[in-house]
């Protein structure tokens, strides 16, 4: 694999009145370049202390992770060739290279500027520019993102929320950055205008060359967007794979579930129903973190808990029960297509 981002044993806690929040629990995981990586998972389940730590805006308990091998959280390098000295620089590539757009772009776009600064911010950070050079790439950008010129003068607070996010994509690709981190970019639009995001980002990633981290609850996008799909629980993983496997042959309960509830009209589903509680991160089960909530759980899932297993090629699996890719707990497989 062609990875930009590795990510290798990050644990994260938060200390609330000297009690421990385990909200990342030793998670590894890369992200291949050029291509969409999913995490799905409740709320609650660690996904956005991810996204915040590989941004850089959080750092973790414990572990490490790399862009194109350098380290985002320490000065030393997977490649001692690509080593960078300098701190300073080193930051200066991670901010040029990895950006953000969040779930709502009214809070994320400074209501005191208008559009053209809000977009031009970063390369004025970054390089030196005319002040017609500077119009002209603001102009081009807008484009990109299909938004007309006129909005340059608008403040985010006179735009749609369509328009809104086009513009926070805007800033995020000025710097030609290579990788994009998307936490739930579109649960604040409806669905007419979500799937207008959802094209331009497909667009701009075939023509930019883009690599995204995709965040979303919504299963139904995250099927046609993602090459890949990981699926958190309580801060751990619990299934990885492609995403023609992860929605054709669901192997963890708790997939099967996130899966089923999503597509409701679905033909063969068993009835996994996430009706019950998700446990206090301050008191999790010992064993299989899903054993409290999975209508399977045996034994062994209240004492051990299990790790992620290759169960079949570039598809793991954490749980005791799954052997082999044929282990459905009861549901004939599915083909991709039929969802
Ligand atoms: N700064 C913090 N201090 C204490 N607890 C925190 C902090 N940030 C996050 N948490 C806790 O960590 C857990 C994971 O939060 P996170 O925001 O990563 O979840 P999420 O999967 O993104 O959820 P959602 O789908 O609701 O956005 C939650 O229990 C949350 O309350
Ligand atoms: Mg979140």
């Amino acid at each position: 694999m062609n990875k930009i981002i590795s990510c290798n044993n990050l644990k994260k806690s938060f200390y609330i009145k000297n009690k421990t929040l385990n909200v990342l629990n030793d998670i590894s995981f890369d992200i291949e370049k050029g291509k969409t990586t999913s995490i799905v998972g409740e709320s609650g389940s660690g996904k956005s202390t991810i996204a915040n730590i590989i941004a850089g805006l959080l750092k973790p308990t414990s572990g490490r992770v790399f862009f194109e091998n350098l380290s985002i959280f320490d000065n030393t390098s997977v490649n001692k060739a690509s080593f960078v000295k300098a701190t300073f620089d080193k930051r200066k590539v991670f901010r040029k290279n990895i950006q953000m757009i969040f779930q709502d772009p009214y809070l994320s776009l400074n209501p005191k500027m208008r559009v053209l600064d809000i977009i031009l911010e970063p390369l004025k950070i970054h390089e030196k520019f005319s002040k017609e050079k500077l119009l002209k790439i603001a102009d081009d950008i807008l484009q990109k993102v299909n938004l007309s010129s006129t909005v340059k003068k608008r403040f985010s607070h006179q735009l749609s929320g369509g328009q809104r996010q086009r513009v926070a994509i805007a800033r995020a690709i000025i710097l030609n950055p290579k990788f994009i981190i998307l936490d739930e970019p579109l649960s604040s639009l409806d669905v007419s205008i979500a799937s207008g995001i959802i094209n331009l980002l497909i667009d701009l990633q075939k023509n930019l060359g883009l690599t995204y981290l995709f965040i979303s609850h919504d299963l139904k996008v995250v099927k046609y967007i993602s090459d890949s799909v990981s699926v958190l629980y309580m801060g751990k993983f619990l299934e990885k794979a492609k995403t023609n496997q992860i929605f054709s042959n669901p192997l963890h309960p708790y997939t099967q579930a996130l899966i089923e509830s999503s597509f409701t009209f679905r033909k063969n589903q068993t009835k996994i129903l996430l009706n019950s509680e998700i446990p206090s991160l301050l008191d999790p089960p010992k064993g299989c973190l899903f054993s409290t909530r999975c209508p399977f759980a045996k034994k062994i899932c209240f004492d051990a808990r299990p790790e992620l297993k290759e169960i079949e090629k570039d598809h793991f699996v954490a749980c005791h029960l799954v052997k082999d890719a044929s282990n459905t707990f009861g549901r004939a497989k599915t083909t991709s297509s039929s969802l």
